[in-house]
């Protein structure tokens, strides 16, 4: 492997952990659970340390995006740390004119939408990257034997808010590119890609233990669009770390389409939203592949009982896959009760449901 010697997974810190060990279809000794969006706003001491520091510069300050990340770790006893940062990170680095704006998402000074914006975007130089490789290193000495996730946003997810200017419903703007100025579109979504390649890099190098690409608006693609257009610039991203020994996640939401072709896109296990049953998602991988997800975010403020009867579902439809790390479908509304997501982590690590084939 060529991880530095001191790196995690390469000292064997994190090799045995439940998380690592369903990421490779061995068997856990409990199923293994992390939330996305588990550091922010649900959290009272995130919003403390946050103070008015903006979002992006919150990322780039290496000791506040460390205690960011281990603060939902502390709390919750969740089986990994996922890295406070964005998918817009990479942009800010590059030298992109991005804001983080409060409520409503990345907004974008000038938007990319002609062949001529795209050939003026700046390359990320190496060096920009050393905020991340300190966030991360200081991050995993803390962390001891629990593995950091680190991710990258894909290559039609981050081209869409490049495209649009901001956050939009239908992704009207990128879908028409791809179309209507493929050149113009394949040079986009490949600057995104080893924009989000290089970050992908720098976390695991600096010793992130699994890595997940979150396509958050693939689910807006026809399947033809998504093998025509996408799929190949997010294999271009994916392949960033495929010489290292990480396993590679790859969510989505309204996927349900596409799973099959985000695993071939070079991805061990396949992120999956609560739209579809984790039992029909992992007969659409054929049986092959792990599964990560989906407990529905809406259940979370709902009766325990209620809830706990929905995890069982997600627990057993996951126990017939090769393996499964649970999670949300999609990030942890800013509405939520921390404690609830405590006592699920508990609930599940306590389930006797098998996790996993193993
Ligand atoms: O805990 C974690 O999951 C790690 C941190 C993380 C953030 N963003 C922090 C964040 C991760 C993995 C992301 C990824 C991300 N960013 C995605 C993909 C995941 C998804 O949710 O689908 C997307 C689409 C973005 C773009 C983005 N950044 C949006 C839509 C927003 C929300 C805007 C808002 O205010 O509602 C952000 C801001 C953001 N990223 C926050 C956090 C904690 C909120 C910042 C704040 O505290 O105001």
């Amino acid at each position: 492997a060529n991880l530095p010697t001191d790196h995690p997974l390469r000292s064997g810190r994190t090799l045995e952990t439940p998380l690592l060990q369903a990421l490779t279809a061995r068997k856990p000794a409990h199923p293994p659970v992390w939330f996305m969006r588990q550091a922010g706003r649900s959290l009272p001491e995130y919003r403390e340390a946050r103070g008015q520091t903006a979002m992006l510069d919150a990322c780039l300050t290496p000791d506040l995006a460390a205690e960011i990340t281990l603060q939902p770790v502390r709390r919750h006893n969740v089986d990994a740390g996922i890295f406070f940062s964005d998918i817009v990170v990479p942009l800010r680095l590059a030298g992109v004119d991005v804001e983080i704006v409060p409520g409503k998402g990345p907004v974008l000074g000038t938007p990319v939408r002609t062949a001529a914006d795209v050939a003026a975007l700046p390359e990320i130089d190496d060096d920009a990257l050393e905020p991340i490789r300190e966030a991360v290193a200081l991050t995993v000495a803390e962390l001891g034997e629990t593995p950091l996730i680190g991710f990258a946003g894909a290559p039609f997810t981050v081209a869409a808010y490049m495209v649009e200017g901001g956050p939009s419903r239908d992704h009207l703007l990128p879908r028409t590119m791809m179309h209507a100025d493929p050149e113009a579109w394949d040079a986009l979504a490949n600057w995104a890609a080893r924009a989000s390649g290089a970050f992908l890099r720098a976390q695991v190098l600096a010793g992130a233990s699994a890595v997940q690409l979150f396509d958050s608006w693939a689910g807006s693609l026809s399947v033809h669009d998504y093998l025509d257009h996408v799929v190949g610039h997010s294999a271009t991203a994916l392949s960033a770390v495929a010489d290292l020994p990480v396993p590679r996640i790859h969510f989505g939401t309204g996927t349900g389409e596409l799973l099959g072709a985000m695993r071939d896109a070079g991805a061990e296990a396949v992120g999956v939203d609560h739209r579809i049953p984790l039992e029909e998602a992992n007969r659409r991988l054929g049986g092959r592949t792990v599964v990560q997800g989906n407990i529905d975010p809406a259940l979370l403020p709902a009766p325990t009982d209620i809830l706990h009867r929905h995890v069982d579902d997600v627990l057993r439809g996951g126990s017939q896959a090769p393996g499964h790390v649970v999670n949300l479908g999609h990030g942890v509304p800013p509405s939520t009760d921390p404690n609830v997501l405590t006592d699920l982590v508990s609930y599940i690590h306590a389930s006797t449901v098998a996790s996993g084939r193993g």
